[in-house]
């Protein structure tokens, strides 16, 4: 039976720091492009996230930046909303987990389970800080590695060797607000049976249709199950986070995995009056889009929680997708090794269709996938400009020049094999992108809506109607000819605006607007249509949709990606020095003097017989000069190729080995004493001044 009304959720990022474009390729895209082809047909659907505000990492966040919590989510809440606004991410409500409604919502969620005799209450031994008088969370307890000596291994994780610790592995543990050495002291909390649950889970989820889950997701549950279930505390000691509402709870919030996904619940709550329709009605569909990482949360420990709770339904499908790497290598926050989307949205304005087309193209659907800048400059340049862009801006030029810039008619009579082949694959490819998207493989949807553009090039190709416009030999039927492949070339592109739309809807957007016609030609249920555009109908001129990626701009990303990049945890004696000054007060005027400027060096060989020295022929705007620097022995000529660096453009010439150079260039040295360029942290037209 057709669901009568969908509930789609995303994964509530935390906002403990902005997201990166693991996170849109893992959940958030997917999410988006189901959601948007949902609503192409129509559906009733909900899209609903927020941001997840509570629990260790943003307090730690906090420390870290020296602020309060509330600060902290603040100021993340805002980037992550406004990121994803700026990728075109259509959620229908975008909220948090601080606000009234959801602490309502949770606390009473927390007090039904109570009132049902869910919980299990039970004392343990807990690390506490004496002198802070808090208890501690694993995180917040630091010492020396067992493994690899580290000496600011966390309570669960030595973030140097990566193995996983518990607090009483640490040698010489300390807590990491005060330095006091932790005490163990009891402590009560709230813990949900879980291992009550497995009958449930089992006859859910093995016995139940969800083989059909992706494979990844169903194994995980699988061996969790099989494994056995643990009761889990639902409670805190903490004072960040949701009161536990009992009375002597005092100082105990509810858990962040107890409270995070009742926020799909509060957030559909604060959307609308009828949020119950979407929870409690067997006949609405949920689905919950996640990352891996939120899979035992999302399949195990909050369908106990709905089962348990009994108003709410369970979820339908909880697609969770794998990791995705960037250049070869697994994202670090704490490294700053990732891509960020806002900085992203800031560096190519208006590119956002081409980050969601890579993402998803590369989406890590199955295993792990990596994410390299070039793959993204070939992809954009090879798929979007070279075959979809090109075929829709080739059917309108050439529909411009041989049509008069209108929809030529169709003469059926002259119809041959080529043209019912093409017509015929406009028509099937609606019925695979809908079987792929209702599949989660978006992907391969993707892939078919590409591969239809590509065979509207091959079409173009073979029917060559700018030849057929040239022959002298004046055919009786030319015109027609013309008309008849133009004429399936406009309607496919109708077609393609329709079929990329879930995945590009900027995209989409634009090529409505060639066609003059509006946003509500894309509903789905037009897809396969051989008549959309009416004959005789005058289309705009083209403009192009997508632009050419050039080298200088994944370049100048590579280079961003490892000059931010930080090489180990720094501590606190590292910063001293930054604030010494060696030189002599100079007077504004004094240093007006210098004429500093941008360079993008565009050669470098070695100077014969000067094992120091390499001579760079460096762009300033719109002249090139040449410069001799003293730094063969740190760098390869071929390494420095592009890098933009800033250059003392009016020193006076001197010659070294022979060679006049023209100007210096600046320099510094990295933490491990590596010479490095001083680089603008973005692209820059060079010849640009530095002031
Ligand atoms: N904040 C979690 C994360 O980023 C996800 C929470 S999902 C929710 O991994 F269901 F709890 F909301
Ligand atoms: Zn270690």
């Amino acid at each position: 039976m057709d669901p009568k009304r969908f509930l789609v959720t995303a994964a509530l990022p935390y906002a403990n720091g902005p997201v990166h474009i693991g996170h849109l390729a893992g959940c958030y895209l997917p999410a988006d492009i189901y959601v948007r082809y949902l609503r192409a047909q129509k559906k009733d659907v909900k899209f609903i996230c927020g941001s997840d505000e509570h629990g260790v990492p943003i307090t730690i966040r906090a420390m870290k930046e020296h602020c309060t919590p509330k600060d902290v989510v603040d100021k993340y809440h805002a980037l992550i909303k406004d990121s994803f606004e700026k990728m075109n991410i259509s959620f229908d409500i975008f909220s948090r987990t601080s606000n009234a409604t959801h602490f309502e919502c949770a606390q009473d969620f927390f007090k039904k389970l109570y009132a049902k005799g869910c919980f299990e209450e039970k004392t343990s031994e807990q690390y506490f800080d004496e002198e802070k008088q808090v208890f501690l969370a694993d995180r917040y307890i630091v010492g020396t590695c067992p493994i690899c000596s580290n000496e600011n291994a966390y309570g669960d994780q030595c973030e140097k060797c990566g193995s996983t610790l518990s607090p009483d592995q640490l040698i010489q543990p300390r807590s990491a607000l005060s330095n006091a050495i932790p005490v163990k002291k009891e402590t009560t909390h709230w813990y949900f049976p879980l291992n009550q649950y497995e009958a449930f889970l089992k006859e859910w989820i093995v016995d139940g249709k969800k083989q059909t889950w992706k494979s990844n997701v169903y194994g995980q549950c699988k061996s969790w199950i099989d494994s056995g279930l643990q009761p889990r505390a639902m409670t805190r000691d903490s004072n960040w986070g949701i009161p536990v509402p009992l009375p002597n709870a005092e100082g105990k919030v509810l858990y962040v995995w107890f409270d995070a996904p009742i926020g799909y619940i509060s957030a559909t709550k604060e959307l609308t009056n009828d949020w119950k329709d979407y929870w409690c009605d067997e006949s609405s569909k949920l689905v919950h889009f996640i990352g891996k990482d939120n899979i035992v949360f999302h399949c195990i420990i909050f369908p106990s929680m709905l089962k348990a709770h009994g108003d709410f339904i369970l979820p339908d499908n909880v697609p969770a997708n794998e990791f995705l790497n960037i250049e070869g290598e697994k994202v670090s926050t704490s490294r700053n090794w990732a891509v960020w989307v806002h900085e992203y949205v800031k560096d190519f304005p208006d590119q956002e269709d081409v980050l969601r087309y890579v993402l998803c193209a590369n989406a890590p659907e199955t295993k792990d996938n990596d994410f390299t800048w070039k793959d993204f400059q070939d992809r954009t340049n090879n798929e979007l400009v070279a075959t979809f862009g090109n075929f829709v801006n080739r059917a309108f030029v050439l529909m411009h020049k041989l049509c008069n810039g209108k929809v030529p008619p169709l003469h059926k009579e002259l119809l041959d094999e080529a043209d019912h082949n093409l017509m015929t694959d406009i028509q099937k490819t609606k019925e695979t992108v809908s079987g792929l998207l209702e599949n989660y493989k978006f992907r391969d949807a993707l892939f078919e809506v590409i591969d239809l553009s590509r065979k509207g090039n091959k079409y173009l190709q073979d029917k060559a109607p700018w030849i057929l416009a040239k022959e002298t030999n004046t055919q009786e039927n030319k015109q027609a000819l013309i008309d008849n492949s133009l004429h399936i070339c406009l309607q496919l592109c109708a077609n393609l605006a329709i079929y990329i739309q879930p995945f590009l809807p900027a995209t989409a957007k634009k090529m409505c607007h060639m066609m003059k016609v509006v946003d509500k030609m894309l509903d789905w249920e037009n897809g396969g249509s051989l008549d959309l555009l009416k004959v005789n109908y005058a289309l705009r001129a083209p403009e192009l949709l997508f632009r050419k990626i050039e080298d200088e701009e994944i370049m100048s990303q590579i280079e961003k990606l490892k000059t931010n990049l930080i090489s180990s945890t720094p501590t606190t004696t590292q910063k001293v020095e930054t604030t010494t000054t060696a030189k002599e007060r100079i007077q504004f005027d004094d240093f007006a003097k210098i004429d500093l400027r941008i360079g993008t060096i565009l050669s470098a060989e070695k100077v014969e017989k000067a094992d120091k020295l390499l001579k760079l022929s460096v762009a300033l705007g719109e002249e090139t000069r040449t410069i001799v620097s003293g730094i063969a022995q740190h760098f390869n000529p071929e390494e420095i190729v592009q890098k933009q660096v800033i250059v003392v453009a009016n020193l006076a010439p001197r010659k070294m080995r022979g060679i006049e150079s023209e100007g210096m260039i600046l320099m510094t040295e990295n933490e491990e004493g590596k010479l490095v360029f001083v680089s603008p942290n973005t692209l820059v037209p060079s010849g640009k001044t530095v002031n």
